[in-house]
């Protein structure tokens, strides 16, 4: 009961920093926050003075660490002034939390001092280069400073410092919570979102819109999963043929402009882009373009022998032909990619070994023949992203289904089972983790095939998909990236990734349903699964109300999250529970 008492008393001042820092002190006192604040950046070799409204419209100049903190300023400013909210639900009857208006108390400078100089590369971060932790200090008279030993480090404490401030109700922007003390670092290097912007096309603003979310989450990878077999969207000047034919129509491609647009949001937002080209599989779409290096073309009706989804095809195992387009592709693609990002993602999830029967340059589905070529491949592939400077990422297949052997520098992304990075890691090989059971944000829509009569009401009904039900929030946040990982293992696992696949998403549903629910994961891996203080996994009831907070943060700065809850269980500080002693009414 007394417990009960703390939560309802607690949560109309909670202080909605998502996700948690690892360590947060605040007070109680008001503080106000004018746009004309002064912001100094301090680094070793560099000083530099705006205040927080001019630095919205400064040019975009200097070097990387310099545009890096002054995306980050000017993100501050749009976030306070202009994408903030007034918290509706601790106002009815309770219209004594926003501070009077009178005796304003000011914030009365910002101070970003990085106490190192970023090394070459800031723009195209490696997992764990940079250091993203900082300091965050309040201080009882208004002085803000924040330190970091990375610009990235800054541009993460400036966004902490933006979820300190509500809008008012009568205008301006104030925290509550002077004076403030966070010392804060990500549990993981790679925080990640896999876009799926092949099976249906989304538009350059859902996909800059979703890196600002990401950012203003913490997360630091955006993951483009850009080709598969039902379209081929990305422009190669070298092959023009592959997107005019492959693309699902005009105005649906993205150009190298588009593409370089991307990476530069991403990059200056400290939010690395790293593009999939799936392959050998899913490559079906090329053959409008290349029908020379496809086999298994679209066999019908038993596309199911061939591949994971219609139309089957898949590029061939053993043709020069093959070879010659994998560099001519990776020529041209992957010398503009590398300025902007350290890594590229070579695919290789679910080859159905059937098609390489069908390959005139193959004829076997015997693993023993595909073994070797598969490898070959793989290699060749390889190259190509190394000679680019580039690291490989792959799906764990690579590894666990087709046993090939691929340098220890390569992430391999668990998707299958939570004990798929159990297994990658006891080879020695870094990991992402995210497997369908939690961290699959497509599940539980339901079948987007169409059943024959007959056949759904015995098998599928009431036509499931195959990693149904839904993952809620609550089930994202529950995940434990390190669950059953070894202690001397758990280095290996680098981070990980939440998936919207989209066969059944486009930019109209895309925002509802990744956040909030990537924002729980956001939260799993800067923050940990668990609870430093009791060694615990968190819990709902604390995360809750400020998961609800960032929802609201989310929607006002135009990315349309679907509600934690109704408004009854936030307003007022009343929070709608379930206890375990309900168990046994
Ligand atoms: C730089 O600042 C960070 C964040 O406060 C701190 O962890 C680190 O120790 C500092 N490094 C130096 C060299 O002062
Ligand atoms: C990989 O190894 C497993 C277990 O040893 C085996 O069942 C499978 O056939 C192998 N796959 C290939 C492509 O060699
Ligand atoms: C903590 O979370 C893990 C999953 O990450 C789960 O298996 C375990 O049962 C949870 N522990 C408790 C006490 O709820």
């Amino acid at each position: 009961m007394k417990f009960l008492a703390g939560v309802a008393l607690l949560a109309p001042l909670a202080a909605a920093v998502w996700p948690i820092p690892s360590h947060y002190s605040h007070g109680d006192k008001t503080l106000w926050i004018s746009d004309d604040v002064a912001i100094t950046y301090q680094q070793p070799l560099h000083f530099q003075q705006y205040s927080l409204r001019a630095s919205a419209s400064a040019a975009d100049a200097g070097s990387g660490s310099q545009r890096i903190v002054q995306k980050a300023v000017s993100r501050a400013y749009e976030t306070i002034f202009k994408q903030s909210y007034v918290p509706w639900r601790f106002n009815h009857r309770f219209s004594d939390f926003e501070p009077k208006t009178t005796n304003k108390k000011f914030i009365q400078s910002i101070a970003l001092v990085q106490n190192k100089t970023d090394a070459a590369g800031v723009l195209k971060p490696k997992e764990g280069q940079f250091d993203e932790g900082y300091t965050l200090v309040v201080g009882p008279a208004g002085k803000v400073t924040i330190t970091s030993a990375s610009s990235l480090g800054l541009a993460r404490g400036l966004t902490t410092f933006t979820q300190l401030f509500f809008a008012h109700s009568k205008g301006g922007a104030y925290t509550k919570l002077a004076p403030v003390r966070i010392d804060d670092s990500p549990k993981f290097a790679h925080r990640g979102l896999n876009m799926d912007v092949s099976r249906n096309f989304f538009p350059i603003d859902n996909i800059l819109r979703t890196i600002d979310a990401l950012a203003y989450n913490k997360m630091n990878r955006l993951h483009l999963h850009i080709t598969d077999a039902q379209s081929w969207p990305l422009e190669i000047p070298a092959l023009p043929e592959l997107s005019a034919k492959g693309a699902y129509g005009p105005g649906m491609t993205y150009s190298p402009a588009d593409v370089q647009r991307i990476y530069t949001y991403g990059a200056l937002l400290g939010v690395a882009v790293v593009m999939e080209i799936d392959q050998p599989g899913h490559t079906s779409s090329i053959w409008h373009s290349h029908p020379e290096l496809i086999a298994a073309w679209n066999e019908q009706p038993n596309w199911i022998t061939y591949a994971a989804e219609p139309p089957s095809g898949t590029l061939k195992l053993n043709s020069p032909a093959v070879y010659k387009f994998l560099s001519t592709l990776y020529k041209d693609l992957l010398p503009r990619l590398s300025p902007l990002t350290s890594y590229f993602h070579t695919g290789g999830d679910e080859i159905k070994y059937a098609a390489y029967k069908l390959d005139d340059t193959v004829k076997s589905d015997d693993p023993a023949v595909l073994q070797p070529l598969l490898q070959k491949y793989i290699d060749t592939v390889h190259k190509h992203v190394r000679d680019a400077g580039l690291t490989p990422v792959v799906w764990e297949e690579i590894v666990l289904t087709y046993n090939l052997t691929v340098g220890k520098d390569v992430l391999i992304q668990a998707w299958q089972e939570p004990t798929s990075a159990v297994a990658i890691t006891n080879m020695g090989h870094k990991a992402l983790v995210g497997d369908y059971n939690f961290w699959y944000l497509d599940c539980g829509h339901g079948q987007w095939l169409d059943f024959e009569p007959g056949v759904a009401s015995m098998k599928y009904y009431p036509y499931q998909d195959y990693c149904a039900p839904l993952k809620s929030w609550r089930q994202v946040y529950s995940y434990d990236p390190l669950t059953s990982i070894a202690k001397d293992k758990q280095h290996l696992i680098v981070g990980g990734e939440v998936h919207m696949w989209a066969e059944q998403t486009d930019a109209l549903n895309f925002d509802g349903k990744a956040w909030p629910r990537a924002a729980a994961a956001a939260e799993v891996l800067w923050s940990g699964a668990k609870d430093p203080a009791t060694g615990q996994n968190r819990s709902q009831i604390e995360a809750s109300p400020r998961l609800a907070d960032m929802r609201e943060r989310l929607v006002a700065r135009g990315v349309a999250a679907e509600p934690v809850q109704m408004p009854y269980c936030q307003q007022d500080g009343s929070q709608c529970l379930y206890l375990a002693s309900f168990d046994d009414a």
